[in-house]
């Protein structure tokens, strides 16, 4: 009885929407009917220059208008097929290519900041990817609703044909659909698709004040012991948990990171994006075939920011190598407060960044027994390079990861809310790396020692670190 009930309801549902839908274009027919009448009322007699340009702006934003309602009724869910089971195979994979081999998904995540959507973290071809729809199947009746995506490619694409993209799509009203599929097509069969989890769903209360994004650990990395240093620095600042994409690394490195995991500070996301593309170590494009800089980077960072939305207070996006140190407070806690207080309003926080080359020792800290671990001693290099009048140094930031929208690596692109230049007194970026000016002599650099505030809980926590893993 229930479910013959039930089965009549659905039925039902179908022409319903459909009705609902000719209604509301004929109704935008009609309204710009009306428009135009009155349009043609004011617009037709007198003979002036003003009149006429009124005129003309009043015409096209009401045409822009209707087109916009279209738009939008385009993109609503539709019903395609009732009473299923929510079938096809549920993918945990990080990267998934679609059919086409010209879109990947990283992972959905229901996003209501503005209206009811899903939103899928992706990296599609900027050409060849014109349109992609969201498979949802609601429960517990089994309707699937097909709603055609916005696809919005990141506009800091740096040349590269590959580059991120938020694919957007409507959510049904009748349900809070789990599962999502993504298909090039409104037709065929959702079994066949593999279906995604869509993240941040339910409310969550928050977890930690500051998670570290590490977004791509490529190359046999091995800077074993500049890696352990920084991972204790974070800590020692703040962090409780460091996300790290992790596309390869050494034997020794894969040691230190299971540490780290089975610690609970870092949560390992494997980035396999080279199996699928060809990714450029460069940030930029340099005519040579690649498909997308610098290892899918700033897909990642944007993935790094919604898969810690509800769960971290504050994210920190920054790379291994860097450490944005505080120089009035004693931790990054007081430091976000106090630079919160100060800026309503603001959710992103933007902190320069300063090399400090690893070619100019100072040996205050040798620690002995750190002498046989791969990797810069970062205790040593307390020397950084001045500005330089034509060059603006880039940036790192802090968020608010519930304010952003779209990100890219030195700023946010879409975000609501303004970006705050965190200055030079309050924190630096500790950059350690090979130089940037490297004809620069000794005595030309500044002498920086903020890091070595630090040095003794640094050099305590290390030491458990490598007793446990590397030594
Ligand atoms: C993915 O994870 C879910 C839940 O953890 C599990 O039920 C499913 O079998 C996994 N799928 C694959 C292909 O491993
Ligand atoms: C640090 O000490 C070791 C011996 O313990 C020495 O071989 C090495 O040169 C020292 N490093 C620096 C930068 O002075
Ligand atoms: C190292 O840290 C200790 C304890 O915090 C401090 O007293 C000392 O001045 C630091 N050493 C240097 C060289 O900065």
């Amino acid at each position: 009885m229930w479910m013959a009930k039930g089965a009549f309801r659905v039925s039902q549902t179908v022409p319903a929407i459909r009705l609902k839908m000719q209604q509301h274009k004929l109704q935008g027919q009609r309204n710009l009917h009306l428009h135009l009448d009155t349009f043609k009322m004011f617009c037709g007699g007198k003979k002036s220059y003003f009149v006429a340009t009124v005129c003309i702006i009043t015409l096209t934003s009401m045409v822009a208008f209707s087109y916009l309602r279209l738009q939008r009724i385009d993109h609503l869910p539709k019903i395609i097929q009732e009473g299923r089971r929510c079938r096809g195979e549920i993918t945990n994979n990080t990267i998934t290519p679609l059919k086409d081999k010209r879109t990947f998904i990283i992972s959905p995540y229901f996003d209501d900041r503005e209206s009811k959507v899903t939103r899928v973290i992706g990296i599609v071809h900027h050409e060849d990817v014109k349109e992609l729809y969201c498979w949802f199947c609601c429960q517990p009746h089994g309707q699937i609703y097909v709603s055609k995506a916005k696809i919005d490619v990141h506009s800091d694409r740096f040349g590269f044909p590959y580059g991120a993209a938020d694919i957007v799509c409507l959510e049904p009203e009748i349900c809070d659909p789990t599962h999502v599929s993504i298909h090039q097509s409104p037709h065929g069969n959702i079994d066949q698709l593999p279906r995604f989890e869509i993240k941040n769903r339910k409310a969550e209360t928050f977890s930690v004040d500051f998670t570290v994004c590490i977004s791509a650990m490529f190359g046999n990395y091995n800077n074993v012991l500049q890696f352990i240093q920084s991972m204790e620095m974070y800590k020692i600042l703040g962090a409780q948990k460091v996300v790290v994409y992790k596309n390869s690394c050494s034997e020794l490195m894969e040691k230190v990171l299971k540490f780290y995991m089975e610690e609970g500070t870092v949560e390992i996301i494997p980035w396999p994006i080279n199996s699928y593309l060809k990714v450029s170590s460069k940030w930029h494009f340099m005519q040579d075939g690649t498909h997308i800089g610098y290892y899918g980077q700033i897909t990642a960072l944007n993935d790094c920011i919604y898969r810690n939305m509800r769960r971290s207070k504050f994210v920190v996006l920054n790379d291994a190598d860097e450490i944005i140190l505080p120089l009035k407070h004693p931790d990054w806690k007081t430091m976000m407060s106090s630079l919160q207080e100060q800026n309503p309003g603001t959710g992103i926080f933007l902190f320069e960044n300063h090399i400090f080359p690893e070619t100019i020792s100072t040996p205050v800290f040798n620690v002995s027994s750190w002498n046989t671990v791969p990797g810069v001693n970062i205790l040593q290099h307390v020397h950084r390079e001045p500005d330089r009048k034509e060059v603006i140094n880039p940036k790192k930031m802090i968020i608010d990861p519930r304010r952003v929208i779209q990100t890219s690596v030195h700023s946010v692109l879409r975000a609501y809310g303004t970006s705050v230049n965190v200055p030079m007194d309050v924190a630096l970026i500790y950059h350690c790396r090979v130089p940037l000016q490297e004809n620069l002599p000794r005595d030309s650099l500044i002498r920086d020692t903020t890091l070595w505030k630090y040095n003794s809980s640094l050099i305590t926590n290390v030491n458990k670190v490598l007793q446990q893993t590397v030594l």
